[in-house]
């Protein structure tokens, strides 16, 4: 029975429905002949003397953010809507049509801008001109087009890979620029936009990234206005830090361990070396993932070269070390390096038993000369002076290293916060 319920209204209504899209079409054939090639309207004026232009931008993912060329290549769709006056009708005369769609090319349309660009610079161009808009029986045209849209940016790189970057996008509406002072300041707009961008933006491996509250600011000091998109970017640290930062950290660390291997081995000075050519090798590889500009320069860059040199002294020191160690019993020992020698001495006993540094005061305060006192358990060689330079160099260099890494992650940490798209965006807070 619902079947034949179904059967019975298509043959009925069917071609009623038909007709009535037909008599619609040809209404709006009629609508589009009245209005749009009525010999009135021109495409080259302009509706009125001041015409204001809504506008929104919804970013809908970063193709490319070229922190070293400082350009971000966004895709984005765009809303425009304008009011024309000469594009009104009374529904009532053409059978309750509301909207009906025109091309674009056959109707007066603003000429938006895109001001920081590194690509097109219209956003309306011939290419566009068979695009669709609507309009409606109130003279309000809408009108949104997807595109790619790249803009120079600014990059600030010191705390990579911690780094935050804000970029905009500023939409002038330009044909204003010679009649500006006709033309009232609020020529551009904020619309609603059309899409919530955090619902359709996707995920970048690289950054996260937020479309921030836009405004409408003047373009310098004039009293032309563009309208700003923001869109904050923060980098996905975890891939340099890994990958970067805690091996030529481990590095640092490792490269101490060449005074604990013994001088008669002979391989220490290999070891510092491999080290420092391990390090020189790592220093290129990482090159490439390091934003190549110096102004300003990234720290991380700094503490690349302090480590290669830090490294450079280590080798150094080890190598002279050995050249100390072996070097012929006959050959007089030189004050200084018995002074060392015994502060260093000294300082090892001291800590672990007290009573042993009173023995080795008191063996140097009963010679005649405290200098050249020799106990008789331990004689007085170049050998003991290699050891207590391995003590001193160990603790100079760890001393040196823990110091850089602490004062490297302070600047690094404090930079990084958690939350910089809560913050309001400081661009608009400039203009
Ligand atoms: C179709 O148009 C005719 C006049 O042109 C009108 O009489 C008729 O009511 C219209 N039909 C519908 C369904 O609007
Ligand atoms: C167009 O006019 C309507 C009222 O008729 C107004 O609400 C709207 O803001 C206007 N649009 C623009 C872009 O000025
Ligand atoms: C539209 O036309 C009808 C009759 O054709 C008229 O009564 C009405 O006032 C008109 N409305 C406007 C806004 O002009
Ligand atoms: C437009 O600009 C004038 C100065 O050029 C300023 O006094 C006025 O407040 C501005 N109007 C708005 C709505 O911003
Ligand atoms: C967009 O969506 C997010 C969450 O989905 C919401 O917090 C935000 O208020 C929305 N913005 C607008 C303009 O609707």
């Amino acid at each position: 029975m619902s079947k034949l319920g179904t059967l019975f209204i298509c043959i009925f209504f069917l071609p009623a429905s038909f007709g009535l899209y037909s008599n619609q079409s040809r209404i709006l054939s009629q609508l589009h002949t009245d209005i749009i090639q009525n010999v009135e309207y021109k495409t080259s004026i302009r509706p009125e003397f001041e015409t204001h232009v809504e506008f929104a931008y919804t970013l809908v993912s970063i193709n490319d953010f070229d922190e070293i060329k400082g350009i971000i290549h966004t895709v984005g769709i765009i809303y425009v809507s304008w009011n024309d006056s000469r594009l009104t009708w009374n529904t009532s005369d053409y059978a309750d049509i509301q909207f009906f769609p025109v091309h674009l090319g056959d109707i007066w349309r603003p000429e938006i801008s895109l001001l920081n660009t590194v690509g097109k610079f219209e956003i309306f161009d011939h290419l566009q001109d068979k695009f669709i808009a609507w309009v409606t029986n109130k003279g309000q045209v809408h009108y949104s087009l997807g595109g790619v849209y790249s803009a120079s940016c600014d990059p600030d790189v010191t705390y990579f890979p911690f780094d935050v970057h804000e970029c905009f996008l500023r939409f002038v509406p330009f044909s204003d620029i010679f009649f500006r002072d006709f033309f009232k300041n609020e020529s551009i707009q904020l619309a609603k936009p059309l899409l919530n961008s955090s619902d359709i933006h996707d995920e970048d491996g690289e950054w996260k990234y937020h479309a921030m509250t836009p405004c409408v600011r003047n373009v310098g000091n004039t009293n032309l206005f563009g309208a700003i998109f923001p869109i904050k970017l923060q980098r996905r640290w975890k891939f340099v830090f890994f990958n970067v930062i805690i091996p030529v950290l481990l590095l640092g660390y490792l490269n101490l361990f060449v005074y604990s291997i013994p001088v008669e081995a002979g391989e220490r000075v290999s070891f510092a070396i491999t080290v420092l050519l391990s390090y020189t090798v790592f220093m290129i590889v990482t090159a490439q993932s390091i934003p190549e500009t110096s102004a300003p320069m990234p720290l991380l860059s700094y503490f690349l070269v302090f480590k290669l040199v830090y490294s450079s002294f280590i080798a150094v020191s080890s190598i002279t070390i050995s050249r100390i160690y072996h070097r012929d019993k006959d050959r007089p020992i030189t004050i200084v390096y018995k002074k060392l020698t015994y502060s260093v001495e000294c300082i090892g006993n001291c800590l672990i038993n007290p009573n042993s540094s009173e023995k080795v005061k008191k063996d140097t305060s009963d010679k005649s000369d405290p200098e050249i006192a020799v106990s008789e358990s331990n004689p007085f060689t170049w050998i003991r002076v290699s050891k207590a330079m391995d003590k001193i160099s160990i603790a100079f260099f760890l001393v040196v290293i823990v110091t850089e890494t602490v004062i490297f992650f302070a600047f690094l940490l404090n930079s990084y916060t958690n939350d910089v798209f809560d913050k309001s965006s400081l661009i608009c807070d400039n203009f």
